[in-house]
């Protein structure tokens, strides 16, 4: 009877954790699909590109993209996520001018920014 119980509960725990890992990845799929990619792509090279290269970490006018979202901190301490991609976008930086995007654009380029 025990062995039962607990023989359920462990089932009932593994299915939950299967729903919420697929739920998470059905969430991520729908929040940065191919299209969001594009257009954070032409955000970019509207906005950005002039600054920055895309394709490698050398300096333009700032500091190449290439795998910005991997680094584990920006080069004024904050660490690297989605959170504070957008704060340094939004607010720009000393020599970087705030850049005038809404939460959509945001998103997108963010999408964009991941594949780098
Ligand atoms: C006029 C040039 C210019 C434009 C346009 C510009 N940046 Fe920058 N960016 C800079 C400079 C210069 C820095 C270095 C920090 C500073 O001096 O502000 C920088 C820094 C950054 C950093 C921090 C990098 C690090 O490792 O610390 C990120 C991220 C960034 N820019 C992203 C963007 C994105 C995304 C866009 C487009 C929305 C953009 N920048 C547009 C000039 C620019």
């Amino acid at each position: 009877m025990r062995a039962w119980s607990s023989f359920l509960c462990l089932a009932l725990a593994l299915l939950c954790a299967c729903a919420f890992v697929g739920a998470q990845r059905g969430n991520r799929l729908k929040s940065t699909d191919a299209s969001d990619i594009d257009r954070g792509l032409k955000i970019y090279e509207k906005s950005c590109a002039v600054c920055h290269f895309a394709t490698s970490p050398e300096k333009k006018i700032g500091p190449g993209m290439k795998g910005v979202m991997k680094k584990p901190k920006f080069s004024n301490g904050w660490r690297v996520n989605d959170e504070n991609m957008r704060r340094w976008i939004v607010a720009g930086g000393k020599n970087m001018p705030p850049s005038r995007l809404n939460a959509e654009q945001l998103r997108e380029l963010l999408a964009y920014l991941k594949t780098l």
